[in-house]
């Protein structure tokens, strides 16, 4: 019981941090940034990169950890395996603003680059798929889509 309020914990904490990270990143985002502004927005996607690791995590073990309830529970839903196809979606559409930002964060600090438009809609993309998410939660934890 205490394992399972743990991950449930963490997997809360993790979702709000890349809830925050992803919103800062959108907030700090222009049409052109300078190489240190996209440092600081390296270091703010690191900390999303290691919060969605830890919410993987919390959730894989919440799932196949032998705490709370059974796998096949969860195994045997069709609403959890659309949760997990939205979160695999986020992490690829996250792939590319990563490299981006890495790449380009290197060089003169006070050179401006411009950002391509497709970085923003990725964000927004990445964080409206975000916000269905809880709600498939919702339902798959009170067994709605279980398919025996
Ligand atoms: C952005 C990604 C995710 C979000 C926003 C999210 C959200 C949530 C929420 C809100 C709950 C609580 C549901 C409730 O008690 O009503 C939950 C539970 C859970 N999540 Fe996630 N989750 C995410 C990713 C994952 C991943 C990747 C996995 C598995 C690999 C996972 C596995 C689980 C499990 C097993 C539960 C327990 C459900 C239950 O109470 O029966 N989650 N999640």
């Amino acid at each position: 019981m205490t394992t399972e309020l743990f991950l449930r914990y963490v997997h809360f904490i993790s979702i709000f941090t890349i809830v925050a990270t992803l919103a800062s990143e959108l907030l700090l985002l222009k049409k052109t940034l300078t190489r240190s502004e996209l440092t600081r927005l390296a270091k703010i996607d690191a900390v999303y990169g290691v919060a969605a690791l830890v919410l993987l995590t919390a959730g894989l073990t919440l799932w196949l950890g032998g705490v709370g309830k059974p796998a096949v529970v969860y195994t045997n839903n069709w609403i959890f395996h659309l949760k997990l196809t939205l979160f695999i979606t986020i992490g690829l559409l996250s792939i590319y603003p990563t490299v981006f930002f890495l790449k380009n964060r290197k060089g003169n600090p006070q050179e401006e680059v411009k950002i391509p438009s497709a970085i923003f809609w990725m964000l927004r993309l990445e964080l409206a798929l975000l916000f269905i998410i809880p709600l498939l939660a919702g339902l798959m934890a009170r067994g709605v889509g279980y398919f025996g």
